[in-house]
Order: structure tokens, then sequence, then C-alpha cells
């Protein structure tokens, strides 16, 4: 683990915090001091891990929930990040999801709006509507989550989804270059695969034997080995001459 103060007294905010990813890489700033406004997604389930909610007594943890494909819904999460914070030093951009596997013939328009809208419209309206604050923040810092199959392209049904999270990629890309002069840091965590509900709902576990086949390390990746690369790329003092990068977490999966 990192220096428990590492970020002491910052604010940070971390979309599609309720689980997976997004809830570790949450609790992993908690335990290095910062007050964390966490996403947890859709709703606010009522079966939330224990620590969320001591930090949320304690005031270090703001728990809210934002549907980013109804209207509005980001913009609802903006309102409740201006209600706890005057200045964000880190932003997480990470809720998101392959919503199903769609063959490409036979795609809806609906089905390719809501990917699109999901995973990656909101990271451009989150972050356009989090400058403000970012630019009040200390050695501001963006980290946004990308995947493997923006790179590698993704497996069959998934081509729009991975699609997405290649923009991502290169807007996160070209927002560090024009953000760089306002000393605000632009990186990316791109998981492999993980094992959390995504994988659940989109992939048989005979299709994740199969890939852990192909994994050099030899198992599939955990939450809790994604976590600290965010943490890495949003630490000033660990990574401030870093900015523009995809950090690449998928146990050799991908070398190239
Ligand atoms: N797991 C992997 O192998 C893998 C690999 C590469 C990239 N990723 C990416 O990593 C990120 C986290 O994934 P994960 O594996 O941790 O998945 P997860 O466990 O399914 O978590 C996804 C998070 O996104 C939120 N979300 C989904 N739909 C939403 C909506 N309409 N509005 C607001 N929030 C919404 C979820 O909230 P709800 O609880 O409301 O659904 C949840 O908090 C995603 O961007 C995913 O694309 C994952």
């Amino acid at each position: 683990m990192y220096h428990p103060a590492l970020f002491k007294g910052m604010n940070v905010v971390v979309t599609g915090g309720g689980r997976g990813i997004g809830l570790e890489v949450a609790r992993q700033f908690l335990d290095c001091g910062a007050r964390v406004l966490v996403h947890l997604g859709r709703t606010i389930a009522s079966d939330r891990p224990e620590f969320l909610d001591l930090a949320a007594a304690e005031g270090r943890a703001f728990l809210t929930a934002a549907d980013f494909l109804s209207d509005g819904g980001v913009e609802s999460l903006a309102d409740a990040v201006r209600s706890r914070f005057d200045s964000v030093d880190v932003l997480v951009n990470n809720a998101g999801t392959m919503v199903g596997r769609f063959p490409a013939g036979e795609l809806t328009d609906d089905d390719y709006r809501t990917v699109v809208k999901l995973n990656q419209t909101s990271v451009v309206e989150m972050t356009r509507t989090m400058l403000p604050l970012l630019r009040k923040g200390t050695h501001p810092a963006i980290v946004n989550t990308v995947s493997i199959s923006a790179r590698a392209g993704g497996s069959p049904g998934s081509s729009i989804y991975s699609a997405t999270k290649a923009f991502v990629s290169t807007y996160s890309k070209a927002l560090a270059r024009e953000l760089a002069p306002e000393g605000i840091r632009v990186n990316c965590v791109s998981p492999g695969t993980i094992a959390t509900d995504f994988h659940e709902r989109y992939s048989t576990p005979e299709k994740l034997e199969a890939t852990r086949k192909t994994i050099p390390l030899g198992r599939l990746g955990m939450a809790e080995d994604c976590a600290p690369a965010y943490l890495f790329l949003a630490s000033h003092a660990l990574s401030g001459y870093i900015t523009g990068q995809v950090l690449e977490v998928n146990g050799g999966q991908l070398i190239a």
C-alpha cells in the first residue's frame, strides 16, 4: 500500500465506485488520506461495504448516485460534487460497462446510443463539467478507465464498447496536451481481464478460462491489481512528469 498520507487533504472524485475496480480505487484513496466523493453507480444500494459507510460517517467519503444514461445524470453528479468540494484534485472517470454483446448486424440504434452515451459521452461531459473545479485543485490529475480492448479490438459483440474505450484513450491524450499548460495531467488505466461483476455478466466461465491460459502471469486480474495504477497516476509525487499515457494492467495479456 502507498503511504497513508499520500492524498491527505485532497479531494477525489471516483465514478462507478460502488463495486468492482472503482470500489477498490475509492478504498485505496480513502486509505491514503483523501476525501472521496464516491459515485456508487445508478443507485445507492443498501448492501454497501462497511468501510464506505464508516468513511461517510467520519466525513471522509460522500456517497452519491446518478444514472449516466438518464437525461441530466452527469449534471446531477456534478451538482453533488460542487455541493461538497470547492476544488477537485483528482477525477477518476471509471463508470462504464459493455451493456451487452451486440453482433454487428443485429446492433440497434438504441444499443449503439446506449453504449456510446455511457462509456464515451459521459466521460467527455464529466470532464468538461469538472474542469472549473480541477483548475482550482493542487497538481490536478484526471485518470480515465479504458480497456485492453481499446488496442486489441475486444471479443465478438463488443465492437462498439471497445471503440468507445479507444475514443477515451485518444481523447485523454489530446486533453493531456491541451491541459498541460495549466498543470493538469491526464492519463488512463487500461485493465485487461479483471474478475469483477463485469465478466459475470458478459463472459462464460469457459471463455474466462480460455482467456486465463493466454495470460503470461497465469491468472485473471483482480480489482486490487488495478487500483494502485490509478493512485500512481493521480499522485504528483509519484508521476508528476507523466501525462498522456495509458498504463496497461493485464498480467502480460498484451505485450506490444
Ligand atoms: N472487468 C474488466 O475486465 C474490465 C476490463 C477493461 C475495462 N473495464 C472497465 O473498468 C470499469 C469498471 O468496470 P468493473 O469491471 O469494475 O465493472 P462493474 O463491476 O460492472 O462496475 C461498473 C460500474 O459502473 C457503473 N455504471 C454502470 N452503468 C452505469 C450507468 N448507467 N450510470 C452510472 N454508472 C453506471 C456501475 O454502477 P451500477 O452498480 O449502477 O451498475 C458500477 O459502479 C468500466 O469502465 C469497464 O468498462 C473493465
